[in-house]
């Protein structure tokens, strides 16, 4: 089926939709027909997002939500009932890139990390799983990250919240099959956003366009993935670290895979 008839008409509720991937993946949809409920937590910027989608003559709803926190969720999923009855795909993309060295153990960064990344994405599947299981449909798309395939040093809060949302997607997929919804978990690897604008890669992790990653998201929808990793060309990393994580560690030390924050 194509991207127009599939995305068409559809209610299409995006979490972190006024960052760089939700942000593109928003417009690949408007530009599809699909009704998009866009949230995070800047309205200014999700309002300038809905003006350039309806100049595509688009539809979008805008919703202030932070995910991390379940009460202004609920109510962001009653306000999506109400306007429309429902979503018929999510697509959870809020999240935060939290570092720390783990031999400090700053708890405080854990904690944030793993209630915007991992609870910030339980909580809207929380919130619109009940009525995904009555109408007995839906898609759910979780935007994780390569690297909860293999940590980054530095990135212990990030990686530990991912790693979570990687068990759980995988659980989550097995579980909704009964009920017809379907779930995709989707691994970018750098991607050219400003989660990560301070930090300088090398080349051979070289940071891909947001764009790159929409695409890709959609077609997991549309082909019904249960995973996608973009660029696919890095799909060995999950693999070999699981066989070889002593030989992995040194890889990325060798070419600096953890990249060098530009001041
Ligand atoms: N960039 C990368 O290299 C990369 C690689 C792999 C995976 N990812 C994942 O891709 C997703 C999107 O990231 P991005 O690269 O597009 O980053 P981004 O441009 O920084 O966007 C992050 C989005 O998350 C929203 N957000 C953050 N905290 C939130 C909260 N508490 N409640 C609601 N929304 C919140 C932000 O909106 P507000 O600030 O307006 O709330 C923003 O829309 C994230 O899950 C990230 O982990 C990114």
């Amino acid at each position: 089926m194509s991207s127009r008839i599939l995305f068409k008409d559809r209610t299409v509720v995006i979490t972190g939709a006024s960052g760089g991937i939700g942000k593109a993946i928003a417009l690949q949809l408007a530009s599809y027909g699909a009704r998009t409920f866009l949230l995070s937590r800047n309205v200014t910027v999700l309002q300038q997002i809905k003006e350039e989608i309806e100049s595509l003559n688009g539809i979008s709803e805008i919703i202030q939500c932070d995910v991390s926190n379940i009460d202004e969720v609920r109510r962001a999923g009653e306000k999506i009932r109400e306007i429309s009855g429902g979503a018929d795909i999510l697509i959870t993309c809020a999240g935060k890139y939290v570092q720390d060295n783990s031999s400090l153990l700053d708890m405080e960064a854990f904690h944030d990390s793993i209630s915007v990344n991992f609870f910030g994405t339980l909580n809207i599947i929380h919130s619109l799983l009940p009525q995904m299981k009555e109408r007995r449909k839906g898609h759910i798309t979780i935007i994780n990250s390569l690297d909860s395939g293999k940590g980054i040093v530095g990135d212990g809060p990030y990686v530990a919240a991912k790693s979570a949302l990687d068990g759980f997607g995988d659980v989550l997929r097995q579980e909704m099959k009964q009920f017809g919804i379907r779930v995709t978990s989707v691994y970018p690897g750098r991607v050219d956003t400003p989660m990560i604008e301070s930090i300088k890669v090398p080349s051979i992790s070289a940071k891909i366009k947001p764009d790159k990653v929409a695409k890709a998201v959609l077609k997991g929808i549309r082909k019904n993935r249960a995973l996608v990793i973009v660029p696919a060309t890095l799909s060995f990393i999950p693999v070999l670290n699981k066989i070889a994580p002593v030989m992995m560690d040194k890889l990325y030390r060798l070419f600096r895979l953890e990249g060098e924050v530009i001041k």
